[in-house]
């Protein structure tokens, strides 16, 4: 594996996994997609039909699959969460980036997609103490954290190309 990259829902992980992939030469690997891939049911078909504890459940099983893959693996925002996961991230020894953005920032972007079950309910408030109660999840994890407010998903990449 080449680099892990973190975050809040709406952070920007699959964006930039995806423009890293294409500038680096290295293979994407997205968590949501391949547990959806791998159950045959969307996130929110998941979570619909076995909550949010099915689901996690779900994502640590494809994390301890997935953790040895060599290429960029763009995480779920609540994969940190976890104590095993977090252990699973850490232990990698390749660089993890965390991505943030402000509540006022995410909850723009969250509006404009219906696929989060957990995200697409809150406002900015509810957002912002999320957030807060995860800080410390994603702090213990990450190497690096870029703020992405202003930056285009390019800008973002750039940087952590640079820091690699
Ligand atoms: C979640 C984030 C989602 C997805 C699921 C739960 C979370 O991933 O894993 O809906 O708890 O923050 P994204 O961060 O890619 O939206």
């Amino acid at each position: 594996m080449k680099l892990i990259l973190i975050g809040f829902m709406g952070s920007g992980k699959t964006t930039v996994g995806q423009l890293l992939s294409q500038q680096l030469n290295e293979q994407v690997l997205d968590l949501d997609r391949e547990i959806e891939r791998q159950s045959h049911q969307t996130i929110p078909q998941i979570f619909a039909q076995s909550g949010e504890q099915g689901f996690r459940q779900l994502e640590h099983e494809v994390l301890r699959q997935s953790i040895n893959f060599t290429g960029i693996l763009a995480t779920g925002g609540g994969t940190p969460l976890r104590e095993d996961n977090l252990q699973l991230l850490r232990h990698t020894g390749v660089p993890v980036v965390l991505l943030a953005a402000s509540p006022e920032e995410t909850h723009r972007r969250l509006q404009q997609q219906d696929n989060r079950p957990l995200g697409n309910k809150l406002d900015v408030d509810g957002i912002r103490q999320l957030q807060r109660e995860r800080q410390p999840f994603y702090d213990r994890c990450a190497d690096l954290r870029i703020v992405t407010d202003r930056l285009t998903p390019m800008e973002i990449a750039q940087q952590i190309i640079k820091y690699l």
